[in-house]
């Protein structure tokens, strides 16, 4: 049973989670009065357009009414130091707003980049923690300091709908250059449950200096050489990410990262991975993108069915 969705430790059967999510794909409305009576509260503190719609759709699939609240444009700035003399800019605890969230949500779902400036303010994921102490009502992650989990989800699902499992898959998550340093999350999560997952063989190829937590990476193959990488891989999932160890830095690279075909013929006739948004032809080429190698708007649309088995898991858990 599943309280919170905080990351893949909060799942105890990926597979059955995948499985769930293709039962929604194919019946969005088999379960479609769950929820009735429930809202549920999307706080976010970032921009997002797949996210935001995504657990929209996915919570009127179930009956559950969603609340959207850009609390980083429109809400007070929050405090989240305990102890805190507050005489500076922040105006509300999160001690003070978090049971009020939890009073007027069945469920909450929080969007919260990283500082990228300071490590362990990230790695303690403070605002998440809190919530889940002060709310009193279950929490999805819907992007932290450091985890996605509900895009890695659809990109299992994803995954699983182009692979049979006659043998593992080979599957390259590969760093892509990009004009501004972006959080970690995307690839620490899709690394961590890749792990868990234990259904592929996993390659992550990066340039020097950007190595990824170590925590999230763990079982997997690390290369710095992109083309070795690349050879006989299966599926290519191309994210950008900053520097864990100088934290936030864009150390300077050798070499061109952005996907390119030339670079997939050395491949399985792979198929190419995103979770988008992307900038064209800085990390991804306009005729991968556009061609039929991408399952780039699949995996984005495969967020609504990976989100419904979420909130489907998490009202099962509320209602028993
Ligand atoms: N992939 C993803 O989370 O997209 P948004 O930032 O637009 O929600």
């Amino acid at each position: 049973m599943m309280k919170h969705f905080l990351s893949v430790s909060d799942v105890p059967d990926i597979s059955k989670l995948i499985a769930k999510a293709k039962a929604f794909k194919g019946s969005p409305s088999k379960d479609s009065i769950l929820g009735a009576g429930t809202r549920i509260g999307l706080i976010f503190l970032n921009p997002s357009l797949r996210t935001r719609i995504s657990t929209q759709l996915a919570a009127r699939n179930l009956g559950i009414e969603p609340i959207v609240f850009d609390i980083g444009q429109n809400g007070w700035q929050l405090e989240l130091e305990d102890g805190a003399v507050m005489n500076g800019s922040s105006v509300e605890h999160i001690r003070d707003a978090a049971p009020v969230l939890g009073s007027y949500f069945d469920i909450i779902g929080i969007r919260s980049f990283p500082t990228l400036s300071n490590r362990d303010a990230d790695n303690e994921e403070r605002l998440l923690h809190q919530l889940v102490k002060y709310a009193d009502v279950p929490i999805v992650n819907l992007e932290s300091a450091t985890l996605h989990p509900l895009q890695s989800l659809a990109d299992l699902l994803s995954i699983s709908e182009h692979w049979n499992f006659e043998r593992k898959p080979k599957i390259v998550l590969t760093w892509a250059p990009h004009i501004k340093p972006l959080p970690q999350c995307v690839a620490n999560s899709f690394s961590q449950w890749v792990n868990a997952w234990n259904k592929a063989e996993f390659v992550i190829a990066h340039p020097p200096g950007y190595a990824l937590d170590r925590r999230f990476t763990e079982g997997a193959t690390i290369v710095e050489v992109q083309e070795e990488a690349l050879r006989d891989a299966d599926f290519v999932y191309v994210k950008n990410w900053s520097a864990y160890e100088d934290y936030g830095a864009m150390p300077t690279v050798n070499g061109d990262w952005c996907l390119t075909p030339d670079k997939l013929l050395q491949t399985r006739n792979a198929r190419v991975m995103h979770c988008l948004p992307v900038r064209r032809n800085v990390e991804l080429s306009d005729a991968i993108l556009d061609g039929s190698s991408s399952l780039i708007t699949e995996q984005a649309a495969n967020r609504v069915w990976a989100t419904q088995a979420v909130l489907h898991e998490i009202l099962q858990n509320l209602t028993d």
